[in-house]
């Protein structure tokens, strides 16, 4: 049976997308299933002036979405929201919050334990934490966690410059930087997996893999967020949180507990080891696309999309190399590719090994699938084939692998925060080498023009991503 949790949720940003998709259905989840029960309550802020019963009423309605729960039970869910209208610049406002906050803490029973989640346009990230901070909302008996959304930053200069706000007031082992990547349960196996799984892992290095590719193709376009989009492109939007979070899951050390510290500690090993690219290198290592209409011309191109510049040069589409100048890693290829509006939406690692794992006992040029989103429990591939019946026993779901007991990203990030788990969470080491990295490759975009439109929706992408792997004598699995 779970353990009841207790906590005061301040969520900035309470009417928001986010929160009505992601967190209010979690946080239902939680509740039917005694994780949370008597002793939570929630405060959503935003500007506009809302009455508590408006507002639960949004959160039923929105749950209504996501669930066919009798109707009873999501009542009783959101007696335990409140709403509280804030600016998030007004000190008042801050003073206002800590009031309803204590006050609800004494009816819940709460513990004195707070949760702040930014679900807020990123550029008041570092407002609210300070005035957190000064007004004095953190309690002395509980704790005190934030919890911040993606984009953290746009590049490295302003991930350090928010970071720097944060920091003043919350220390880093308070905060809980969201990748929700890391909130899916195969991410989370991974480490299961490696640990469990001898002749796999001992393969995992330069002597057997010949290289690893990371795909997270997506076949919507930005539909409604073309705004930020153009802010963003998907080199910021998936590259630097999400793919570079999946590679350092795959490939950093796996450590021999699950002490969050070390694993930290291994995944910013390799992420300070990530081989930089001179701006004369980009090119070679990196190419960028942009989607079209379909083709039959019925789809929008992102040109067209609201919000969009018709000249716009800001990429849907990535595919690159990097490469680690470790000893387990150098000279084995990391291609990743992310995109909109491509023929499927598929999220998966494909481990491409050499002859030489023959000496293991693997057959030689094994491929082996990790697929992110699961499909009917087919989510570990040898040569395509389900590990069950590929007839190679090198590689298996471990028991204590939560695979199939299927839990929401958001549900487990949550669960992770009211338990003081910084496993899946980004810390600020690691954003440091990837924003670096990162920001070689968009200035050295920036300073050229794009030919985009460069690629059809519901297409693989534009032909320089073959390209890109062609060179090197590869070719990429999903295709
Ligand atoms: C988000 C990006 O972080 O991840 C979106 O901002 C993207 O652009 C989304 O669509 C993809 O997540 P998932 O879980 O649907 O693969």
């Amino acid at each position: 049976m779970a353990t009841e949790k207790s906590a005061i949720f301040i969520i900035f940003g309470g009417s928001g997308d986010l929160a009505h998709r992601k967190l209010y259905p979690s946080l239902f989840r939680l509740y039917k299933s005694g994780i949370l029960k008597n002793h939570f309550a929630v405060i959503g802020t935003a500007r506009r002036p809302w009455s508590d019963d408006y507002f639960r009423e949004t959160v039923i309605t929105s749950l209504k979405d996501y669930f066919d729960d009798d109707e009873t039970i999501m009542e009783e869910f959101s007696k335990h929201f409140f709403y509280q209208s804030h600016d998030v610049n007004d000190s008042e406002h801050y003073i206002a919050l800590k009031n309803l906050a204590a006050k609800l803490d004494d009816q819940f029973e709460a513990g004195h334990n707070r949760v702040y989640y930014m679900a807020i346009a990123p550029r008041f990230f570092g407002t609210v934490a300070e005035h957190l901070n000064s007004e004095g909302l953190k309690t002395k008996d509980g704790y005190n966690r934030l919890v911040i959304e993606k984009p953290f930053g746009r590049d490295l200069d302003s991930a350090c410059e928010l970071n720097g706000n944060i920091a003043k007031a919350f220390p880093e082992d308070d905060i809980y930087r969201i990748d929700h990547y890391l909130g899916k349960e195969m991410i989370q196996d991974i480490p299961h997996i490696r640990s469990n799984n001898d002749k796999f892992e001992e393969a995992l290095n330069n002597k057997y893999v010949s290289n690893i590719q990371v795909t997270l193709a997506e076949s919507l376009g930005v539909e409604d967020r073309g705004g930020y989009y153009e802010t963003s492109g998907v080199l910021r939007d998936m590259v630097q949180n999400h793919i570079m979070q999946i590679i350092g899951t795959i490939a950093s050390d796996n450590p021999e507990s699950d002490d969050a510290k070390l694993i930290h500690q291994n995944k910013s090993d390799l992420f300070s080891s990530l081989k930089e690219l001179a701006p004369d290198e980009v090119d070679s290592n990196f190419i960028r696309g942009q989607y079209d209409t379909d083709k039959l011309g019925d789809a929008k191109a992102y040109r067209q999309e609201d919000n969009v510049a018709e000249d716009s040069n800001i990429e849907t589409f990535v595919a690159g190399k990097i490469e680690f100048n470790t000893k387990r890693w150098s000279g084995v290829p990391f291609y990743v590719r992310s995109g909109k509006r491509l023929q499927e939406k598929s999220s998966r690692i494909d481990i491409v090994f050499n002859e030489k794992v023959e000496e293991l006992g693997i057959r030689p040029n094994t491929v082996v699938t990790l697929l992110i989103e699961k499909e009917d429990g087919n989510s570990i591939l040898i040569n395509g084939i389900n590990y069950k019946d590929a007839g190679q026993d090198f590689i298996k779901f471990p028991e204590e692998a939560k695979f199939d007991k299927a839990r929401e990203a958001y549900e487990s990030l949550i669960i992770d925060i009211l338990s003081g788990n910084r496993v899946h969470f980004t810390l600020w080491d690691e954003l440091r080498s990837t924003w670096k990295y990162i920001d070689t490759i968009r200035e050295s975009w920036d300073a050229q023009q794009p030919d985009f439109p460069n690629y059809l929706s519901g297409s693989m992408g534009p032909d320089a991503a073959e390209m890109l792997l062609e060179r090197n004598g590869h070719s990429w699995i999903w295709d």
